[in-house]
């Protein structure tokens, strides 16, 4: 039983994980991280599970790696640190995963929540990379993926002065997919993932896998992987289910083959 983050099979294809250090508002532990990685293994694992949405709590998504922590164990940074295995098997994660934002989703936090494919935020949300507050950088992906997602410029901004964006300007900067009130975006990130899930998942996979592509290779690669993924897909049992499905008018049955 984890003692950090609780687990929930919304049905069969969707779980929903959410964090729960509320007296540290989320913030990541060696602990917290090494659960999460824990279960997002299983999810990895369990052939029906085809979309994980990933939560906090209202005040916090998470407000970073748990400075205490860091204070007592001086652990940042050094390189058999057990949560850089943590980070790497969040980062390998090759299932939908979707974040669910609301309140401060800082320095660790932020970078966890852009490990997400999908983030909706709510209204409330917050998003920063306060380490150089303390004296340190972003170390778990930061500067590399906040670049990509938001441009130079304002990461940049967020990187040297610390200072957070809120969810519209996330959204408008393209960190964020879409913007709910607070109370809706667990909600909304679930009907995405139910969406999600009730699509082939090899096509889903590989689909995943270009767009992410996109992000670190040249675009001579990154099309010809996905020419290959096309023709990989083309020659699955889903596709034809698919097709037979729009021309029957009816809803598709996928089986992963
Ligand atoms: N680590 C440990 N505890 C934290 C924490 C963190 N990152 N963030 C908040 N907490 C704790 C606070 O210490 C406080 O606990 P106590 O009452 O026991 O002191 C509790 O959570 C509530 O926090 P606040 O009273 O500070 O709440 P607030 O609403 O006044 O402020 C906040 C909220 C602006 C997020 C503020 O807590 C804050 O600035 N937190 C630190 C954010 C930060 O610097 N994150 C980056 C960490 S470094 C990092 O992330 C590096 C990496 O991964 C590689």
């Amino acid at each position: 039983m984890p003692l950090t983050l609780a687990v929930e099979l919304i049905e069969p294809g969707v779980r929903l994980i959410t964090l729960q250090r509320p007296q540290a508002l989320n913030a990541l532990t060696t602990e917290l991280l090494g659960e999460l990685a824990a279960e997002l293994n299983i999810a990895q694992a369990d052939p029906d599970t085809r979309a994980v949405v990933l939560t906090g709590s209202r005040k916090a998504f998470a407000a970073g790696a748990d400075i205490k922590e860091m204070a007592e164990r001086n652990l940042v940074g050094i390189l058999d640190d057990p949560r850089q295995a943590s980070w790497q098997t969040i980062t390998r994660f090759s299932k939908p995963l979707i974040a669910a934002v609301n309140g401060f989703a800082l320095g660790g936090g932020c970078e966890l929540a852009m490990h997400a494919d999908i983030i909706i935020a709510g209204e409330d949300a917050r998003f920063g990379q306060p380490e150089i507050n303390l004296g340190i950088m972003p170390g778990a992906g930061g500067t590399q993926r906040l670049l990509r997602a938001v441009g130079k410029s304002m990461a940049m901004q967020m990187v040297l002065t610390g200072e957070p964006i809120d969810a519209r300007q996330a959204q408008r900067a393209g960190l964020v997919s879409e913007v709910t009130q607070p109370e809706f975006t667990v909600e909304r990130a679930l009907h995405i993932a139910r969406s999600i899930a009730a699509k082939a998942p090899l096509a889903v996979r590989l689909a995943k896998e270009a767009l992410l592509k996109a992000m670190d290779t040249d675009l001579a690669s990154g099309l010809r992987f996905e020419r290959h993924a096309f023709t990989v897909l083309a020659g699955t049992r889903d596709r034809d289910e698919g097709i037979a499905a729009f021309q029957e008018k009816r809803s598709p049955t996928y089986t992963g083959q």
